[in-house]
């Protein structure tokens, strides 16, 4: 254990105190919120599908992103964005963003989107992406993110499930070596889906110009400068506490993505309550979260969480290495003081395998820096140890999902921090009534592996149903352990109540921080002619944490090389998924290994790709099959 001593943290005394009354908890949290219909109720049990948050109070988010902070800290910086692709820093204090987002709604209601009309946002990380979320929260519209590494099928999917009245989007997004056109892959998105948007708007960027539609793309900075002119700003629409603030799509074990539901009331309250207790960050200070606003960790801590808490937040384009350097991460820091960072595990990874020593360290001054967080993926020892050995700062794993907005178990910095387990993302934050079960959804006693669950109701900000899909909701969640939401993560906790977070439960793997449905991928490998089945697991991967491995067993009959059909898979992934699958081995086998029941054997497939001890299951069909398995991998020099 490393750390302060558990003594001298509050966490105990808060997580008690929220076990004894969670309305009280949670009434006092509200108060960090402005309300235009302050909560009378904080929870409400009977409505919705496991009771609702603030039932009845209304509020606006952006008012309490923004305006509200125009007032005391309108001069401070709000977004301070930091493009390590072009060198270009900018910033934005609350006043301007606030002016800049009041212009940008004004265009949105021009083009007809009102409050609970969706707006699709497909943007790279520049602040237009910040300000096209602010501005439909502004409104009391709900946005959908969809993250730039998608490609247009995936994207078109979320098109047709968000029926939206309008696109916002950017001409290109900027990765290491290449301009990836944006306007292309909506397009074809657009094409690709039965419904279609009323209206794009469309950030041009100087590295690529995007050919515009006529009569359905309008050109951003033209309205922009339009809705100015002519004084078309628009103001904060109360909406329910309750009511929708965006729609953000993730993996299931389909292809078919989930459409997680966020609200706006509790997810305030949530976020602000972090921003103090968990990550210790007082108004005024800067904090960063290296993400890509097209996850949740974007959504909650790049964009929301800071801005309600007051905070600087820093919006960086770029990546942990390469661009230009392994001291990147360092330098932003540095350059803008920021005295927290929320980043992945993999990007420590990545900066540790090209700089062990941290030479490039020595090269900034971090006095500002007080905690570096990572999630997204399981924090491995290895890693934490490193960071803390050269950062000298607390660093705290924490375990979320795109589901749950904000974390359940945590190291609650601002609370004093607790004695860091490497391995452990700590305690359950208050809200979460967090459990290991057996199959029967029984508890099992402490450092016992089981299924982890949440006892309902969720607390504030986690998400209340998938869109417009409660039985989706309740099948994927609550079917599994009544009276608990199954986070499909299994793991256990040690005498001291500490949990620690082992793996997912379904075929979800987490591939540099990225959650990838191998399902959806299995989906896009058995549409090419050749194939007759497949397989797709995620293998141990050092850098990335895990990467997607596809078998394939051709048709009979197919004569072409198997080595070319493997190379037309991988980029089948690409072009339907989208390069951020990283899915680049697929392996032609003469069978998959089966049990007698025909359930494909996946679990043995990854001890063996993995290197781990596996040992021929009972079940199996035919034991010889996992043998050739083996010996194919051991040729490609893997396990
Ligand atoms: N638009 C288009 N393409 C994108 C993209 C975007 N927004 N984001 C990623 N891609 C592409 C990359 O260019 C890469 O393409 P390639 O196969 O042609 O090289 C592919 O998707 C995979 O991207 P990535 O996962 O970023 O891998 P990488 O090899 O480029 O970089 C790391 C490795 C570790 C540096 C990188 O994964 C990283 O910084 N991870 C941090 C993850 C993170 O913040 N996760 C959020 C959860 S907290
Ligand atoms: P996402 O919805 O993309 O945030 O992915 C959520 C999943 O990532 C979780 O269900 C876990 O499997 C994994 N995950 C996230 N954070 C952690 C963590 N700190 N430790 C272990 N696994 C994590």
């Amino acid at each position: 254990m490393s750390g302060a001593m558990s003594g001298e943290s509050r966490y105990h005394e808060v997580y008690a105190a929220w076990k004894a009354d969670p309305r009280a908890f949670w009434g006092e949290a509200a108060k960090a919120i402005d309300w235009f219909t302050p909560p009378e109720t904080v929870l409400d049990e009977k409505a919705g599908v496991y009771g609702r948050w603030f039932e009845g109070a209304t509020c606006n988010v952006c008012h309490n992103a923004l305006d509200r902070h125009v007032e005391t800290r309108g001069d401070q910086p709000a977004m301070i964005y930091d493009s390590a692709m072009t060198g270009e820093t900018a910033t934005w204090t609350y006043r301007e963003m606030r002016d800049e987002v009041a212009a940008l709604a004004g265009v949105l209601r021009g083009m007809g989107v009102e409050a609970g009309d969706r707006v699709v946002v497909y943007m790279p990380m520049i602040p237009q992406a910040v300000f096209a979320m602010l501005a439909c929260a502004r409104l009391g519209a709900v946005h959908s993110v969809v993250f730039g590494g998608f490609a247009a099928k995936e994207l078109a999917t979320r098109i047709e499930d968000a029926r939206p009245k309008a696109i916002l989007s950017a001409s290109c997004g900027l990765e290491p070596g290449r301009v990836v056109a944006y306007k292309p892959l909506l397009d074809q998105a657009i094409e690709l889906s039965i419904h279609k948007p009323d209206a794009c708007l469309i950030y041009q960027r100087p590295q690529a110009d995007a050919a515009l539609v006529e009569g359905r793309d309008h050109d951003w900075q033209g309205a922009i400068d339009a809705a100015r002119r002519e004084g078309r700003l628009a103001d904060c629409v109360p909406v329910a506490a309750t009511d929708p603030l965006y729609v953000l799509y993730t993996s299931g074990t389909t292809g078919k993505p989930k459409g997680v539901v966020r609200d706006c009331g509790g997810y305030m309250v949530a976020l602000a309550w972090s921003m103090e207790a968990l990550y210790g960050m007082k108004p005024g200070e800067v904090y960063w979260c290296a993400s890509d606003v097209g996850w949740v960790v974007g959504h909650s801590y790049i964009v929301y969480g800071p801005l309600i808490a007051g905070c600087t937040t820093i919006l960086y384009e770029g990546k942990p290495v390469g661009t230009p350097d392994p001291g990147a991460f360092w330098r932003v820091i540095s350059q803008h003081k920021a005295t927290t960072l929320f980043t992945a595990p993999t990007a420590l990874r990545a900066i540790k395998k090209e700089d062990p020593h941290a030479e490039h360290l020595k090269r900034y001054d971090l006095a500002s820096f007080r905690a570096l967080f990572l999630a997204g993926e399981r924090a491995d020892p290895a890693t934490v140890e490193w960071a803390e050995d050269i950062l000298k700062v607390p660093v705290i794993d924490h375990w979320w999902q795109t589901e749950t907005g904000w974390a359940i178990a945590g190291n609650p910095v601002g609370l004093g921090v607790l004695p860091v387990k490497h391995g452990s993302p700590t305690v359950p934050m208050p809200g979460y009534d967090v459990r290991v079960v057996d199959e029967g959804g029984r508890d099992v006693a402490p450092n016992t592996m089981g299924s982890i669950v949440i006892r309902l109701p969720l607390p504030p900000g986690c998400l209340p149903t998938l869109w417009h899909a409660d039985d989706r909701f309740r099948e994927s969640y609550l079917e599994a352990f009544p009276g608990n939401y199954s986070t499909s993560d299994a793991g256990f906790v040690d005498e001291d109540g500490y949990l620690f977070i082992m793996g997912r439960t379904d075929d979800i793997i987490n591939v540099a921080g990225h959650r990838l449905s191998t399902g959806g991928m299995e989906e896009v490998l058995a549409s090419h002619p050749a194939v007759a089945e497949c397989a797709v697991i995620g293998v141990k991967d050092q850098l990335k944490g895990e990467v997607p491995c596809g078998f394939v067993v051709l048709k009979a009959g197919v004569e072409r090389s198997p080595l070319e059909i493997e190379k037309e898979l991988v980029a089948l992934v690409r072009e339907k998924i989208g390069p951020v699958a990283a899915f680049k081995l697929a392996i032609t086998v003469g069978r998959l290994p089966k049990t007698r029941s025909g359930k494909i054997l996946r679990g043995t497939m990854k001890k063996i790709a993995d290197g781990d001890a596996w040992s021929m299951p009972a079940t199996i069909d035919d034991p010889v099959i996992l043998d050739e398995i083996a010996q194919e991998l051991s040729r490609r020099g893997i396990g």
